[in-house]
This record gives C-alpha cells, structure tokens and sequence, in this order.
C-alpha cells in the first residue's frame, strides 16, 4: 500500500509516522507514506500557495494550482482508490472506514489549512472528505495521521498478533473487554479469578458479557 500525504506542514507527521507501528510497517514494506510539502508546487518565488477568499470573508483559502498541479503528478505515476480531502464537514471518520480504506492500494490525503481550500479541487478532484469528529482544528494534518495510523495498523503483519486487531474495541461495535497483567494482586486490587482459571471458553463467555455490559454503560450509541 502506499499512502501520499499532501500538506503545508509535513514537519506535523514526521514523528506521529515515524516510530513504532508505523515505522516498522514501513521499514518493513508493508506501506510507503510518502509527504509531500505543497509549497514544493507554488508557482510564486515566496512559495505561497493561499489567497484572500472571493466575497471579503476573514482567513485565507489555499488555491487550486499547487493542488491541482501535486494530485495531477501522482495520478500520472499511479492510479488511485481515493483522493482523500481532510476537513470537519467530512463524514466521520470510524473502524469502518479504516477497515475499508486498509483494503485500498494508493490513497492520497490532503491536508487542509487556513480557512480551507478552494471549492472546485473538492468539486473536481477530491473524492472522499473525512472528519475525525466534531470539532475544529488549526489543519488537517493530525486528522491526516489519525487516519493513516488508523489504516495501517489494519494491513496484516503490520501488528504482531494479528488476531489483536481483529479484538480492537470496535471491530465489532462493542467496546473492548477489561485487560490486566500481572502482578495477580497489587496491593490488594485484584485481578478477576476467571481469568486465572486458564478455562479458555469460560474467559470468552467473561470476556465477551464484559464488552457487551460495558457497551451498554459506557457508549449505548453503538448498540
Ligand atoms: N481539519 C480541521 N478540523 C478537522 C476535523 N475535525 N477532521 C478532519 N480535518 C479537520
């Protein structure tokens, strides 16, 4: 899979995709992220890529050729499942989503920034907008490496045991059961018996009430 990130700001994802999971799943070739800084397709000596908005509104709106001109360079070398545009009048991003895009070959993201950007690259190149929830951030780079880390860890080999992700709080609309490690008692906090028991359709039938109870408490949305 390769994932190319479109951004003002590159510097944001260098760490958040630079270690551990990600990192190895790259290191690894199971995915290459590749950022691209869109300041690189400026046409103007200052490397601006932003306008004042038609119609006198406050903010500035990134412009269509540097975007036109990064999408149109990658569509020339590869073809792409999405053009991904990351904004908070997107869908919502969910485990859906991410199972769905894992699946993908090319994804591009675009990242937003400023006020947002012109109007006709969503009309024209973009074909699928996602949000990570309700609320507003200064850009979309972090939704860009929400999302990316979101994915990855869903490409088999990626995590060690695969069968880690398939339990995920989500997977299958409930949230995870209760996990613990030892010491079995920590000053006098202790660890539920059936999961010492070694019993292992026991520990599901626990594991599996304890997911559904908590769901009911914690998230009834989901149900
Ligand atoms: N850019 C700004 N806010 C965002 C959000 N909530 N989701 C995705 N991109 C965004």
């Amino acid at each position: 899979m390769r994932i190319d990130i479109i951004t003002v700001l590159p510097q944001i994802l260098e760490s958040p995709l630079g270690h551990s999971i990600l990192k190895r799943a790259q290191d690894n070739g199971l995915v290459e992220i590749v950022l691209h800084d869109l300041r690189d397709y400026s046409l103007n000596k200052h490397r601006k890529v932003d306008d004042y908005p038609f119609g006198g509104t406050a903010g500035m709106v990134m412009q269509c050729e540097p975007i036109d001109k990064a999408i149109s360079l990658l569509k020339e070398q590869r073809q792409y499942d999405e053009i991904i545009y990351t904004s908070p009048d997107g869908e919502t991003f969910k485990q859906a989503t991410a199972n769905e895009l894992s699946l993908a070959q090319n994804l591009i993201i675009l990242c937003g920034h400023y006020k947002g950007i012109d109007y006709r690259i969503r009309e024209h190149l973009i074909t699928r907008e996602i949000s990570i929830g309700d609320y507003v951030l200064t850009g979309g780079e972090l939704a860009a490496a929400i999302i990316t880390d979101a994915i990855v860890r869903l490409i088999p080999g990626a995590i060690g045991d695969e069968q880690s992700a398939l339990s995920d709080s989500f997977q299958d609309n409930l949230l995870a059961p209760p996990i613990y490690t030892r010491p079995a008692n920590y000053k006098g906090w202790e660890v539920p018996e059936i999961l010492l028991s070694g019993h292992q359709a026991k520990i599901q039938e626990w594991e599996l009430q304890q997911a559904i109870d908590r769901t009911k408490r914690l998230r009834p949305d989901l149900e």
